[in-house]
Order: structure tokens, then C-alpha cells, then sequence
């Protein structure tokens, strides 16, 4: 399942976080890609320093605090996050990311695009469905949400500079039909208690509670 989530970062924080991220040292990103993904990657990663790692800290804030983010994810842990420039033709070919990083295993992968899309040309993430090629190019500060098994690419970015913040998080739900399942109940939940208003509930099984114990107890079986 897809997801693109907006409204992570108020303007100034975004103003920051771009700043912050601009001003960061960058090497061959090559470095953290596999083998096989090592052929097709061209682009730059911000090196490991305080001000990365200050970044990195923000942004998994912000996710953590988004809803969708955590109904999509059920993020157990963040495996790796990176800090990504593409400029001057850079690009990453078809690949899939590595099933294994740090110790963890990894899930759900994010791109948090923090360049405006009119600063920059190409650099779309284009992310292969069975059935068709998915292009997104999101504005800044948003973030695309999708599955870690799926072949995808960048485009090469033929003018400006693109920064994006990519991440892999393990999930509690390793199965995407149960995140996907757990994600609609999530939303019925919502509803439901958007709908509830301030009637008290107060029955033994109304829908409202009986919908959460079934949320509870799904994840009480599933999460590993
Ligand atoms: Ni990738």
C-alpha cells in the first residue's frame, strides 16, 4: 500500500530542516548501496556528523507524530535513515533495497522529499506495481510511505538539486496484507469515534469498543 503524507513540518521547521540539510557534507553514495544495487546508483549521501544525525532525529520525530505514518507503518524500529543530494544527471536505476541493514529487518520504505519540485528537473521515484510503473514527485516536505519489496528507481535529476531524507523501517507487521488490514480498522475506528461525538459509550460491546478490542487482540497475534 501506498501512502503520501503532507503536513509533517510547519514552514519554519521545513525552512530549517532544508537549511540543515543543505549545509551537510556529502560522499559517493555508492558506499551503503549493495552490490548489485551499487551498479546503478549514482548520487550522493551526507556523511554521519552531529548536524545529519540532528536532522535524522527531527524527521523521525515528525513521522512518529504523524497518524498515517504510524497506521501504515506499525514502526517497530528505524533501520537506517540517509541523507540523499541528486544533481548533474544523477540517478539510481532499477533496484530493490536490501532486505537486511544494521540488524534490522527492513519493511516500509520512505522518501521524504525536501526540495520544491519546481527547483529541480526529473528525479521522480518511480516504484514498479505488478501491473504499471508508479511515478511520485511530491513537494516539499512530504513523504511517500511504500512497501520494501518493490523494484524502484530515480530519475536523473537534469538540473537543479534534489535532497531527499529516504528511510527503512521493521515493522511490528511483517505481512503488508495485515498492515493494510490493520490501516483500514484504523480509519473504521476513527470514524466510528468521529461519528460517536460525545455520546457516551458507555454499553458493554458497543461498536466503538468492541472495534478496538479486535484492533488490540489482531495485533496481539500478529506483531512479531
Ligand atoms: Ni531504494
Amino acid at each position: 500500500m501506498f501512502h503520501l503524507i503532507g503536513g509533517l513540518f510547519d514552514p519554519h521547521a521545513l525552512t530549517a530542516v532544508q537549511q540543515a540539510v543543505a549545509a551537510l557534507e556529502y560522499e559517493d553514495g555508492r558506499r551503503t548501496a549493495g552490490a548489485i544495487a551499487a551498479r546503478v546508483k549514482s548520487n550522493a549521501q551526507a556523511v554521519k556528523s552531529p548536524a545529519r544525525e540532528a536532522v535524522i532525529a527531527r524527521v523521525q520525530a515528525a513521522l512518529l507524530a504523524a497518524p498515517e505514518f504510524v497506521s501504515a507503518a506499525r514502526p517497530k524500529a528505524f533501520v537506517r535513515m540517509l541523507v540523499s543530494r541528486y544533481e548533474g544527471g544523477q540517478a539510481y536505476g532499477t533496484h530493490v533495497d536490501d532486505a537486511l541493514m544494521d540488524g534490522g529487518r527492513c519493511d516500509v520504505s520512505f522518501t521524504l522529499f525536501l526540495t520544491p519540485p519546481d527547483a529541480y528537473e526529473g528525479g521522480g521515484l518511480v516504484v514498479r506495481d505488478t501491473a504499471e510503473d508508479r511515478l511520485v514527485r511530491l513537494g516539499a516536505g512530504e513523504v511517500v510511505v511504500y512497501p520494501s519489496d518493490t523494484l524502484h528507481r530515480v530519475e536523473p535529476v537534469t538540473a537543479g538539486t534534489r535532497y531527499a531524507v529516504v528511510g527503512w523501517v521493521q515493522s511490528w507487521l511483517r505481512d503488508p496484507r495485515q498492515r493494510a488490514i490493520l490501516f483500514d480498522l484504523d480509519q473504521a475506528i476513527a470514524a466510528e469515534a468521529a461519528r460517536a461525538g460525545a455520546e457516551t459509550a458507555e454499553a458493554e460491546g458497543a461498536p466503538l469498543e468492541r472495534l478496538a478490542q479486535i484492533r488490540s487482540n489482531l495485533l496481539r497475534m500478529w506483531a512479531q
